[in-house]
């Protein structure tokens, strides 16, 4: 099937508006620089509710070949899924991950289950100027071998900047840890967070980019997206808006979760089938 091969309809997209943007200031801060001593043994619950795929079926867990899941991701249409380029790289030997060593699970709600569709990888699309976490274009879209019977999520408009006015409740899911040093969750979680000022999320975090980038989460912390969750999606009016990045710790107070700026990367996102 055509769209299955090489370049995808999303990578094609993305990848134009790749070529379009000049990359920004590349900041070299360690996004962990910010925090307070003080903070740095506080872990807090990130503080969501059980979801399930029968809710949010768009919702993937990325595992590796042994089936441990390491990242989400969002199925975008049948065959693709979008996810972190940092979820695309092995963090241990700094290699992009191949194809087949990524297996994309959707509609199981508990990752210890055999429940859902296991998909295999055909193609890892990497944005080309994503360098690490901290200086933006945190993205991949990875084309599937064959379509998923999943309903997908469309994604946000390209250009839409309403959709990240701050004081905006979006809904980010995942099986990530839901406490800062605690193990991740078998089953999908998700919690509501409201969008932060451009200026609130740089004054959190030296290296913060509003091209490339949104941050979102309360001044108190206590709701977050944590490790585990990074490539999943974060949801608002029914759209996905961008996919889980980085954060100091998880949902300290001060320091919200930072996020992949989706309508800067999908130009041509009505086209998606
Ligand atoms: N980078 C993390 C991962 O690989 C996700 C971090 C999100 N953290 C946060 N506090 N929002 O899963």
């Amino acid at each position: 099937m055509g769209r299955h091969t090489g370049g995808s309809k999303a990578a094609r997209s993305l990848r134009r508006m790749a070529v379009a943007g000049a990359v920004t200031a590349l900041a070299s801060t360690n996004p962990l620089a910010n925090a307070e001593p003080s903070e740095q043994a506080q872990p807090r619950v990130l503080g969501g509710t059980s979801s399930s795929t029968d809710a949010a079926p768009w919702a993937v867990a990325l595992t590796d070949t042994y089936g441990n899941h390491f990242c989400g991701g969002t199925l975008v249409s049948a065959g693709e899924v979008v996810t972190a380029a940092h979820c695309a790289v092995d963090p241990l030997t700094g290699a992009q991950r191949s194809a087949e060593d990524i297996q994309v699970v959707a509609g199981r709600t508990d990752l210890r289950s055999t429940q859902g569709t296991v998909g295999s990888v055909q193609d890892v699309w990497v944005h080309p100027e994503y360098r690490d976490i901290t200086s933006g274009d945190d993205l991949a879209v990875l084309s599937l071998s064959e379509p998923m019977p999943q309903r997908p999520l469309p994604m946000v408009e390209p250009g839409d900047t309403e959709a990240y006015a701050p004081g905006t409740t979006a809904r980010v899911y995942g099986w990530g840890r839901t406490s800062e040093n605690g193990p991740s969750s078998d089953t999908l979680r998700s919690v509501d967070v409201p969008i932060n000022a451009d200026d609130s999320c740089k004054s959190a975090y030296a290296n913060y980019d509003e091209r490339s980038m949104f941050c979102a989460g309360y001044p108190e912390g206590g709701k977050d997206a944590c490790a585990g969750d990074s490539g999943g999606p974060i949801v608002a009016d029914g759209k996905l808006i961008g996919v889980v990045s980085y954060g100091t710790g998880c949902g300290r107070p001060g320091t919200p979760g930072v996020y992949t700026r989706l309508a800067n990367y999908v130009p041509l996102a009505n086209d998606l089938p």
